[in-house]
């Protein structure tokens, strides 16, 4: 049986992701991960498609560069404009979590109506709502906007004084006043539909899980795509051959193209639970060089 040591290349517009780099290191343990998160140009929700496709074409090429097995957009807003663009630019193969996140709602709903918290343009693409009804055609699906969700997950990380053990245990972690508040406002729109199950369409969501969960009341659930597509990816390697030897033991790299590196490691190690050792800056130039 073949085996492949390259990394897997991950990528966000910026922290989010690392809710999936994380589930993927934990079932993969020796598969190593080369993390890109774009912080500098984060959000990417509130943009136009065309310069999301853009910036998914500069980082998956420079993905392609570092020589990565397989590429994970670990971004719903950059799989929504970029992931079928980037799967026919790019010569290895590329994964989203659009996908992924649209089995576990389908796998989850028994009422057949599912909401989606996402990005403005996630909502607008509408590629939750095509991937949801390509399993099952009979499921409603909703879209609720939550963008400003990405600014306070974001914000909140900056500030930096939250408790990673509560969030690597399962605990809530950006609870307040405050945050309810917004959450409940925000979510409003997805109340008396009969939803059952409600789609985290977007990497910074499951940090705000609690908050949500609260909000949406007992009998909703909550899903989102990071276990699901770390099944795919686990999958695809061992069918193609190419999952790393077992007894690799992975090396984890990490880039932003934020110049704070600093706070990037320390809000990067609150979500994906472990050091990230030393952050590599990429600047937009270097990047705009490339797509
Ligand atoms: N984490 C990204 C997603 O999954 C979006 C955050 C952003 O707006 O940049 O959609």
């Amino acid at each position: 049986m073949s085996t492949d040591n390259r990394p897997i290349g991950i990528f966000d517009s910026g922290l989010g992701g690392l809710t999936v780099a994380r589930a993927v290191a934990a079932a993969l343990p020796h598969e190593s991960i080369l993390y890109v998160g774009d912080t500098q140009r984060c959000p990417y929700g509130t943009r136009s498609e065309d310069e999301v496709r853009s910036f998914v074409l500069q980082v998956g090429e420079w993905l392609a560069r570092q020589d990565v097995k397989v590429m994970v957009i670990a971004c719903n807003t950059a799989t929504a404009a970029g992931l079928a663009l980037a799967q026919q630019t790019f010569d290895v193969p590329v994964i989203g979590v659009i996908v992924p996140g649209a089995r576990a709602a389908i796998h989850s709903t028994r009422s057949r109506k599912v909401g989606v918290l996402a990005t403005e343009l996630t909502v607008r693409s509408g590629a939750y709502t095509r991937a949801i009804q390509d399993f099952d055609a009979g499921v409603e699906v909703y879209g609720c906007p939550a963008s400003c969700f990405v600014e306070l997950v974001e914000g909140e990380l900056a500030a930096g004084q939250h408790d990673s053990t509560r969030w690597l245990s399962g605990a809530d972690v950006f609870d307040s006043p405050e945050v309810r508040e917004l959450v409940d406002t925000t979510i409003a729109p997805l109340k008396g539909h009969g939803i059952d199950t409600v789609v985290l369409g977007c990497t910074h969501f499951p940090l705000l899980v609690g908050p949500i969960r609260a909000a949406l009341g007992t009998g909703v659930r909550v899903v989102s795509s990071a276990e699901e597509i770390t099944r795919e990816l686990a999958e695809m390697l061992e069918r193609r051959g190419e999952l790393a030897d077992a007894d690799v033991v992975p090396a984890h790299h990490f880039a932003t193209t934020s110049p704070n590196l600093e706070g990037f490691a320390c809000a990067g190690r609150f979500i994906f639970g472990r050091d990230l050792g030393e952050v590599r800056h990429i600047t937009l130039e270097e990047l705009e060089h490339l797509g």
